[in-house]
């Protein structure tokens, strides 16, 4: 028994299972991990997003609403959640 996986263990269904929300960022398709905030996955993907009351050692709290990014859901209505305190949904 092999205790390394390969992607072909990792299939399931019709293709690779990705741990994480797909996201696309300026164009640019990325993955955030599960739980982990847009402000944080943005920074992880080399994009960085103006803040002031956020700091990656507390707890975000979303009060200064300087770091609101535009998200397209495909709805009709756009949304315009605070990057600190917000996860990405798919
Ligand atoms: S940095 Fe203040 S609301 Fe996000």
């Amino acid at each position: 028994m092999s205790d390394t996986t390969t992607e072909a263990d990792a299939t399931e269904g019709d293709g690779p299972v990705i741990d994480g929300v797909p996201v696309t960022l300026n164009g640019r398709a990325i993955v955030a991990h599960q739980g982990e905030l847009i402000i944080e996955a943005a920074e992880r993907n080399g994009v960085y997003i103006p803040r002031f009351c956020y700091h990656r050692r507390m707890e975000p709290v979303g009060m200064c609403r300087m770091c609101i990014v535009e998200v397209d859901t495909g709805a009709v209505r756009r949304c315009c959640p605070a990057a600190c305190s917000s996860a990405p949904r798919t």
